[in-house]
């Protein structure tokens, strides 16, 4: 049986046999033997790609890809009070324009929800399908408010709080959707609330299947629903680059 020990050897960590019985011939065979085996596992790792930043990757592109606008939500799923918590959460890490860090968010679990719909408007682009369709409406919100008065770092700060709870709802394995379109007093009275709501997000496990599309030719951005898909155009990669001025140095 080989066991393994350091052989000081050009600096070349080897295998050997523990008892004096093998011949010299025998040793150097089982050292180039393991020499083989050694150099070409690094060899092998060597040549594999970056595999911690492969990982990370692929995760975001993933949580970005399922991060789809959801307005139509499984009903028989009640959102807990401890997976708003990990959502909210996120917001101990992010940025924050000077550090201000005014935005406070109020939970709001199944018992308040209906409170919270009826000043909410999902999908304004398809008026026609009247959405959440009955039977999937969201059964929890998140509701940002703001300690200071709004101005353009604030709804900055709302976008990268948003986002970043967004991505944890998927992580978690739930969808969200930012609205914008609310009755501000309207969400203020049913909850009670002395701050000023800046945005409203609906949370739960969707129902949706969605996915991104290309621009059509005709550069209409408008979401669209066929045979019961979801799909939202995006701009292509390419056009999201400004080109260098013709003649600049680069
Ligand atoms: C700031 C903001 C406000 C939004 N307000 C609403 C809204 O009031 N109602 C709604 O149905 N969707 C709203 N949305 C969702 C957008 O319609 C959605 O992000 C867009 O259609 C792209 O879809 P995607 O999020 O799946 O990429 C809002 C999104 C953002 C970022």
């Amino acid at each position: 049986m080989f066991f393994r020990y350091l052989c000081e050897n050009g600096g070349a960590l080897q295998t050997g046999t523990p008892t004096g019985a093998a011949s010299a011939h025998n040793k150097k065979n089982i050292w180039n033997m393991a020499d083989n085996y050694l150099g070409r596992k690094m060899e092998e790792y060597l040549s594999r790609p970056d595999t911690a930043k492969h990982k990370a990757s692929h995760t975001l592109a993933r949580l970005l890809r399922k991060n789809r606008s959801c307005r139509g939500y499984d009903a028989g799923f009640k959102v807990r009070e401890d997976q708003l918590r990990k959502i909210i959460g996120v917001n101990t890490s992010v940025a924050s324009s000077r550090n201000r860090q005014a935005l406070r968010f109020r939970p709001v679990l199944a018992d308040e929800a209906p409170k919270v719909l009826e000043h909410v408007r999902m999908g304004g682009a398809l008026p026609e399908l009247h959405l959440p369709l009955p039977g999937t409406e969201p059964n929890a919100f998140i509701v940002v408010c703001t300690t200071a008065a709004p101005d353009d770092d604030l709804y900055i700060d709302i976008g990268i709080s948003a986002q970043s709870m967004l991505l944890q709802a998927v992580e978690i394995g739930l969808n969200g959707l930012c609205i914008r379109a609310f009755d501000r007093e309207g969400i203020k009275r049913a909850l009670g609330l002395t701050l000023e709501p800046v945005l409203v997000m609906a949370l739960g496990r969707s129902v949706e299947k969605a996915e991104t599309v290309e621009i059509p030719a005709d550069g209409n951005h408008a979401y669209y629903r066929r045979d019961g898909r979801h799909y939202v155009p995006k701009v292509r990669a390419e056009e999201l680059i400004i080109p260098h001025a013709c003649g600049q140095q680069h």
